[in-house]
């Protein structure tokens, strides 16, 4: 049996450098045969840090190398569905940044290649693969239905980058989150509703068992602020997660709360010690000290801080910025077990667990039918023409 996946990067900018890169990078099950990107720059980069076999400016070179086994993409997401596509043709497996594709008729050309390829599909809807949604969507099977759940994940540090602007948020950040509804509830909503703007929305999901979602989804919050906080409540239960952090289980009998550690484990024994303030508090200090990206939005912001009388119980000041540890300080959001769990998967033959071609094709769709609501100012039914196509 083979041991390792090798595999082929078409676009290593900023997301997959600092995530997918180190994953395969260090991960016993990957190696990286080739990076393919437009830009000579990003290559020379990549090439110092990674060391692939190859480095090319023609994506269709790691496509026609037979020595490859899975590609994967980063590029932004106008080009996903291509790729994909072509990818499928050359018969690879193939682990695609979200989202998917920008429209149902992008969707179900993928679709179509998927049926067609000896290769498989994952898209990188890595909060699945969190473990504190794992450990959640456990709890939640026995819990009788209707759920609630509230859902706001506001992104303040992408609105006023311009290419933000020509996207609307709910496809290219909110399908994230309408996928780990989906995912997390085993089901589709029925009906949809979207209010606000391009960038800031209110959108509400109702589930045919009478289950509803609220998801906040947009730019609107603070930089010093956790941006992600999820809050489940039905027939005497209830879960609250901080930032994938932090996690309050109420309801459950021999169940109790519990913290999970950061992305690569930076800091656990501090998080585990002090709670959710330290991971919060550090965070909070390291996007505050990076001057230069904080001046450029021109707003005054102040330190994270809990005064006397009842002062934080560590010193924050002594963990400096730069020690290259803490470069990556963020909550575990599944990146690096969804790509190692997919080539896992090719190695052992075993079905993969991320998401798949359907599910990036729904998560789309309902991106689309919000959309819908918004420019309509009303609530529409959501009938999926992928859905009876899911196994
Ligand atoms: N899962 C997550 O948590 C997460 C977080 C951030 C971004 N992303 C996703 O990652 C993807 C990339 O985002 P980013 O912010 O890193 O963008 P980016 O612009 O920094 O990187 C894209 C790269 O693709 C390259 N590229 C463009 N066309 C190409 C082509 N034809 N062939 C080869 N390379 C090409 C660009 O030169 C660039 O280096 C997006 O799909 C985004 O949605 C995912």
């Amino acid at each position: 049996m083979k041991k390792q996946v090798n595999v082929g990067f078409i676009g290593a900018g900023s997301f997959v450098s600092g995530y997918h890169l180190l994953t395969a990078r260090d991960s016993e099950l990957m190696k990286i045969r080739a990076i393919a990107d437009i830009s000579k720059e990003t290559l020379d980069l990549q090439q110092k840090k990674f060391k692939p076999d190859y480095v090319t400016t023609d994506y269709k070179e790691v496509l026609a190398d037979p020595e490859i086994d899975m590609v994967i993409i980063g590029t932004k997401h106008d080009l996903h569905a291509k790729l994909i596509i072509e990818s499928l043709e050359a018969n690879k497996w193939v682990f695609c940044e979200k989202p998917m594709a920008q429209d149902d008729q992008e969707s179900r050309a993928v679709i179509e290649a998927v049926e067609k390829s000896t290769g498989k599909l994952a898209i990188g809807f890595n909060r699945r693969f969190a473990p504190a949604h794992r450990d959640m969507k456990k709890l939640i099977q026995s819990v009788k239905r209707p759920w609630f759940l509230y859902y706001r994940q506001m992104c303040p540090y992408v609105s006023k980058a311009k290419f933000y602007y020509t996207q609307p948020h709910i496809l290219y950040e909110g399908t994230h989150i309408l996928d780990l509804v989906c995912w997390l509830f085993d089901d589709v909503p029925v009906r949809v509703n979207m209010t606000g703007d391009f960038t800031d929305n209110s959108v509400q999901l109702e589930f045919k068992d009478g289950s509803q979602v609220l998801f906040l989804c947009g730019t609107m919050s603070s930089f010093l602020y956790w941006k992600e906080q999820l809050e489940f409540c039905a027939e005497h239960h209830a879960i609250n997660i901080a930032d994938m952090v932090d996690m309050r289980v109420r309801g459950w009998e021999g169940e109790f709360d519990r913290l999970y550690s950061p992305y690569l484990d930076e800091k656990k024994e501090e998080v585990f010690k002090y709670g959710f303030d330290f991971y919060d508090t550090l965070r909070s200090e390291l996007i505050y000290r990076q001057t230069d990206f904080i001046n450029q939005y021109n707003i005054p912001i102040e330190h994270v801080n809990r005064p006397a009388p009842n002062p934080l119980p560590y010193d924050i000041e002594k963990y400096d910025k730069s020690n290259p540890e803490l470069q990556i300080f963020f909550p575990d959001k599944g990146w690096r077990q969804s790509l190692e769990h997919f080539a896992e998967c090719f190695l052992s033959g075993k079905e993969p667990e991320n998401a798949s071609g359907i599910d990036g094709a729904l998560s789309t769709e309902l991106a689309v039918a919000l959309m819908k609501s918004l420019e309509l100012g009303q609530r529409v039914e959501f009938k999926s023409q992928f859905l009876k196509e899911k196994k």
